[in-house]
């Protein structure tokens, strides 16, 4: 997929399912290698970033069998079953696969060093290095504490921790660091970051205290196998979300959504700028919240967004920069520095864009503004290399007649390969 092509092609009509949630998809592979014994993992994802966090544990010897890819059978080998993996591991683009594993590496007997493509080769490892130096992990990175990391594996001891940041991969770095320490690790984060690891770590009966921000974990009891149902990735969905409310008269349901509270920022956001968002069928998957959601098409307002909401939506930030973009008046964003540093400069990238298709988008160091506009128009736009800006973008050419031409598409395939193919159902029913 080197390009994708959109336009305005009439409302969106019936019921999709989105793909699996591209983290948890991760952390089953992690902690399924990691217990002592057979887990099976039902709706896996299917997609160039999981499948790196796959391709890493096979290379460090344990055995998964997705010959069935509804159901893929992973026999764990213990805390300290991971053989030394030949070479350098390949996290691709994949910022959770490095984060994580680094953590479970830095634990281990042996050395070992992670890579990635030239995005994932830009983005800050320092934030996991210090704490994990901390409890006695000897990590070197690139000068700027870029990867590659080469990890020479050590016994770790227990931490206090309180980030700065409220980051979900370094807590579960440091948590999964943490399993390997004899006494208590805690981690306290200044908002909740989303808490799957948590939940998957219940599953597998760690000892695990959450109280609001801090966790805590008792090291070296051993995790027990698992069967997991990954629920529908609510990021992916919320492409789908944004484009039925922009495109007249659309009217879906997006089925099986996962709606974890510390993700559904973007819901409440769309919300309270008018979209008509309700949730139906709500109920539990293997720990995890799920819901069918309809959308309808919404006159929307611009608003402000900061403080809590912007850790719960911070992967839907490109496109809320599209909703606001079809908003009346002006959607102001602030206290999201952190998408300078995701896959592409999130903030800059946005801003290049809409612009070119006649958005008046201002930037801040946190942040940006979007002036709502009804005269946003075609244009020829390129994905950063970013998934999420790729597929952005292509929805936003949705309600335009021009047709809308976003370059440099392959990245979709990191969290959503489908995606096309899945809108293209949404124009036949
Ligand atoms: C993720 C956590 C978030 C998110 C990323 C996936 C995860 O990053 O932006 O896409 O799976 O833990 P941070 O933990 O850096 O906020």
């Amino acid at each position: 997929m080197r390009r994708i092509k959109t336009k305005h092609r009439g409302p969106l009509h019936g019921e999709i399912t989105p793909p699996a949630d591209k983290s948890i998809s991760h952390r089953a592979i992690m902690f399924a290698s990691l217990a002592e014994g057979n887990s099976t993992i039902s709706n896996f994802l299917q997609a160039e970033d999981p499948l790196r966090t796959l391709q890493a544990f096979r290379k460090m010897g344990i055995e998964i069998d997705d010959s069935d890819k509804n159901r893929i059978m992973v026999k764990g080998r213990g805390l300290h079953g991971l053989s030394a993996p030949e070479d350098v591991i390949d996290c691709g683009n994949s910022g959770t696969t490095m984060r994580l594993m680094s953590g479970v590496l830095a634990a281990q007997s042996f050395s070992s060093v992670l890579s990635g493509d030239k995005f994932l080769r830009k983005r800050p490892m320092g934030r996991i290095i210090k704490p994990l130096s901390e409890m006695g992990a000897d990590i070197v990175p690139e000068p700027g504490g870029y990867p590659p990391l080469h990890i020479k594996g050590k016994n770790l001891q227990p931490v206090t921790y309180n980030s700065p940041i409220a980051s979900a991969q370094v807590k579960s770095a440091i948590l999964l660091a943490g399993l390997y320490c004899k006494g208590r690790t805690t981690f306290t984060e200044p908002g909740k970051s989303r808490d799957h690891t948590e939940r998957m770590l219940l599953s597998c009966g760690a000892d695990i205290t959450i109280n609001d921000l801090e966790v805590s974990i008792q090291g070296t009891k051993g995790l027990t196998p698992f069967e997991i149902t990954i629920p529908g990735d609510l990021s992916s969905a919320s492409f789908f979300i944004v484009a039925a409310l922009i495109v007249p008269d659309s009217d879906i349901v997006i089925k099986n959504a996962g709606i974890n509270p510390t993700r559904t920022g973007v819901i409440e956001i769309l919300q309270s700028m008018g979209g008509e968002i309700s949730l139906q069928h709500e109920h539990e998957v293997s720990g995890e919240p799920v819901a069918d959601i309809r959308v309808r098409h919404s006159r929307l307002s611009g608003t402000d967004i900061g403080g809590d909401l912007v850790l719960r939506a911070i992967d839907e930030f490109p496109v809320i920069c599209v909703a606001s973009a079809m908003a009346r008046g002006k959607t102001r964003i602030s206290g999201a520095a952190e998408l300078r540093v995701k896959e592409s400069d999130r903030i800059a990238s946005m801003s290049t864009e809409l612009k070119k298709m006649g958005v008046n988008v201002e930037e801040f160091e946190d942040g940006l503004a979007v002036e709502g506009s009804e005269k946003i128009r075609s244009a020829t736009v390129q994905s950063h290399g970013d998934h999420r800006i790729a597929m952005s973008l292509a929805i936003a050419g949705l309600p335009i007649e021009g047709e809308t031409t976003v370059e440099d598409t392959e990245c979709v395939n990191t969290s959503f390969p489908g995606f096309t193919d899945l809108l293209d159902t949404l124009y036949s029913s």
